[in-house]
């Protein structure tokens, strides 16, 4: 293991937080890194929104169904593709762990809220005044950990096959 991967393996979603805010250098470092990662022919389909104030969050909660932590969360991304492109949502998909990621290697948690295929993606867009081309592809809510659940994963050997696939 190294530095990287034992970040990938430290994180976990987590939707419970401290009141603590987060660090704005870190955010900035985690926006930085949501852009690097790979997009279709660099394309970069995607804005976005990051949201602190109180009252927008506790909005945002009220229209995920899934998420109503994010009412309680430090800070909330909103992830938007813009949908005239082919890979939208690969790309806004790759930011968003990339962001999740980055966030991590700050001791920042954070749990990925579903975005494009929910009822309240158009309405986010609204209330957080994106223009009609982009989608709502991911909600990530972060902050600093009260509980972090472990959940438990498929084995490898169900997942991963060496050369060819076979039933086991
Ligand atoms: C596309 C996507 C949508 C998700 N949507 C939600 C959601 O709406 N609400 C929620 O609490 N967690 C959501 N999650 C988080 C998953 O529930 C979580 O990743 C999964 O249970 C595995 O746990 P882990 O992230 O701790 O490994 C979502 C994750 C992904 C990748």
């Amino acid at each position: 293991m190294n530095i990287v991967t034992t970040i990938i393996r430290s994180r976990h979603s987590v939707r419970k937080f401290k009141s603590d805010p987060v660090d704005d250098k870190a955010i900035q470092d985690a926006l930085e890194c949501a852009v690097h990662a790979p997009t279709a022919m660099n394309h970069q389909p995607y804005v976005f929104v990051v949201v602190k104030q109180k009252e927008t969050l506790a909005k945002i909660a009220g229209l995920a169904e899934n998420g109503r932590f994010i009412a309680d969360s430090a800070a909330c991304f909103a992830v938007f593709g813009e949908t005239q492109e082919t890979y939208y949502l690969e790309d806004a998909c790759a930011a968003t762990e990339n962001l999740i990621l980055a966030l991590q290697a700050y001791g920042i948690c954070s749990c990925w809220v579903a975005g494009n295929k929910k009822p309240y993606a158009d309405p986010v867009r609204e209330l957080l005044a994106v223009p009609e081309k982009y989608t709502l592809v991911s909600l990530v809510a972060v902050g600093y950990p009260a509980e972090v659940p472990i959940t438990p994963k498929k084995p490898m050997n169900k997942l991963v096959f060496a050369e060819k696939y076979e039933e086991k």
